[in-house]
């Protein structure tokens, strides 16, 4: 068979996933940040399949527009009532009857499948032609349809459980759904599946013993039980995160991050780490966030959409936000919130302070307490920092605002309308009114006081 055959997709998604018990649709729910659906488009376009077919049911509409938006190169198709796994698959034949080559069915619940694996599943079917179905050995196989295998390892036939014999359930080989065969082939066996069994359902599975008749043959590649794990309820969500948390973990270690508690690190399906980063404890990574090589994470960051450099040091309890961009050797301490700005090489921020809509030039200081005053409760607003600037601790700096290069501002002042201009020291706070001897005055009618009070008391 020669290599340039065309691959394309059908992924099922039209189960309304009652047991998550959402208002959202199943396939909407998360995983590593990406939505369950996403991960199985994603899958697709890995492996080179187009177009991929996403089969919902009617009222699915969010999911579509869910797709339509991120993966806009993939094509809806509407099974109009649940009448089994056949006949979802069935409902993608319209948007494929331009299509000739290699199909693979995936379940739009399953997010953990690696493209290694649909790519075996191709390969298979290259070099032996047929059919391809993806086998796992689980733990508990209840529930799932058994491969019946020849003698010759060939897949006999797929029995889903209610309706296997004592002796067939006996079998560990389960079938986890997916398959790879050739589109016409396939929907011509579709066209053969009955609905007699014991769901009245028209099963996708049969097409294995209708293709063995027909004298095609039939392989089965295999996965862990842990690749091919289908979302049903929030539990399953739950161990598909870990499951994913886990490989994202193994995936940073072994590109040359430091983590010195793996466990407690959360990345999203799209973070990039550099080679020598450390990370320390309880950092989490939400979507769209790169970090550069040899950055320091102190413990108790949280990361969203936000570029850092190379040879920062954030944290500990920093937290970016979308559109934080850090250049190189910036350093941000704790108690330190930044979003939509961009800091120049070797700005420091390291304690307290909030920077937002700012742009800030290389080398400047940014003081404690210092604060971006970029909202007026309609309008954001830009502040400009130029480069060796140093503001002053507790400084407002109210924008619109221009704080030029060299420029200082006294701790304290609120820094509103005019720019600082260069070298200048921006001051704005009341002059001192110092009282003498205030204090201690005040000390002493006070002891007073209280010894007057306390004499009242115990004479009541
Ligand atoms: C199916 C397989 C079973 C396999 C198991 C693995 C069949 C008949 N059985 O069983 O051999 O071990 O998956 O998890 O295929 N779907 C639709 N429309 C439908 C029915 C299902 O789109 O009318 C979708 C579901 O959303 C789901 C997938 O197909 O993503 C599988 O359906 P499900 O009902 O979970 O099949 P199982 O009975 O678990
Ligand atoms: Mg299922």
């Amino acid at each position: 068979m020669p290599n340039d055959i065309k691959k394309a997709a059908i992924i099922l998604a039209a189960g309304q996933g009652t047991r998550m018990k959402s208002a959202l649709p199943k396939v909407l729910h998360r995983v590593g940040g990406k939505p369950l659906i996403g991960w199985a488009l994603d899958l697709a376009r890995t492996c080179g399949c187009a177009p991929s077919v996403v089969v919902v049911a009617p009222a699915m509409a969010d999911v579509c527009a869910v797709v339509a938006d991120r993966w806009p190169e993939a094509a809806t198709a509407v099974q109009a009532a649940p009448r089994g796994t056949a006949d979802a698959v069935k409902a993608a034949r319209a948007a494929l009857a331009e299509f000739e080559g290699d199909v693979v069915v995936l379940y739009g619940d399953a997010p953990l499948v690696r493209a290694e694996t649909v790519e075996a599943m191709f390969a298979l079917r290259r070099a032996h032609g047929g059919l391809v179905v993806l086998g796992f050995e689980p733990a508990d196989p209840t529930g799932y349809g058994r491969l019946i295998l020849d003698a010759d390892g060939a897949v006999a036939r797929i029995v889903e459980e209610r309706d296997a014999s004592d002796e067939e359930r006996r079998v560990r080989f389960c079938n986890s759904g997916l398959i790879v065969a050739d589109a016409r082939q396939l929907f011509q066996l579709l066209s053969m599946v009955g609905n007699g069994n014991a769901k009245g359902e028209f099963y996708l599975t049969d097409v294995v013993g209708l293709a063995r008749s027909a004298g095609f043959k039939t392989r089965a590649a295999r996965a862990e039980e842990s690749e091919v794990l289908g979302v049903n309820s929030r539990v399953d969500l739950a161990a598909a995160e870990a499951a994913f948390q886990a490989r994202a973990r193994r995936a940073a270690l072994e590109a040359g991050v430091t983590m010195i508690a793996p466990d407690t690190v959360y990345f999203s399906h799209d973070t990039r780490i550099g080679q020598d980063v450390t990370i320390e404890p309880n950092v989490y990574f939400g979507e769209g966030v790169t970090i550069g090589a040899g950055t320091v994470i102190h413990a108790h960051c949280h990361f969203e959409r936000a570029e850092i450099g190379e040879q920062c040091e954030v944290g500990p309890f920093a937290r970016f936000r979308p559109k934080a961009k850090l250049s190189r050797k910036v350093k941000i301490g704790n108690f330190v919130e930044v979003k939509n700005a961009n800091l120049g090489e070797g700005v420091k921020a390291n304690h307290l302070a909030y920077i937002g809509d700012a742009d800030i030039g290389a080398r400047s200081n940014i003081g404690a307490g210092a604060i971006t005053c970029n909202y007026d409760g309609y309008r954001k607003h830009r502040t400009t920092i130029g480069e060796d600037v140093f503001i002053g601790s507790n400084t407002a700096l109210v924008a619109p605002i221009t704080i030029e290069a060299r420029a200082y501002t006294a701790a304290g002042s609120v820094i509103a309308k005019h720019p600082v201009a260069a070298g200048d020291l921006g001051f704005n706070r009341a002059a001192r009114d110092d009282r003498r001897g205030w204090a201690d005055a005040f000390r002493a009618r006070m002891e007073a006081e209280k010894a007057s009070g306390s004499k009242k008391d115990e004479s009541q």
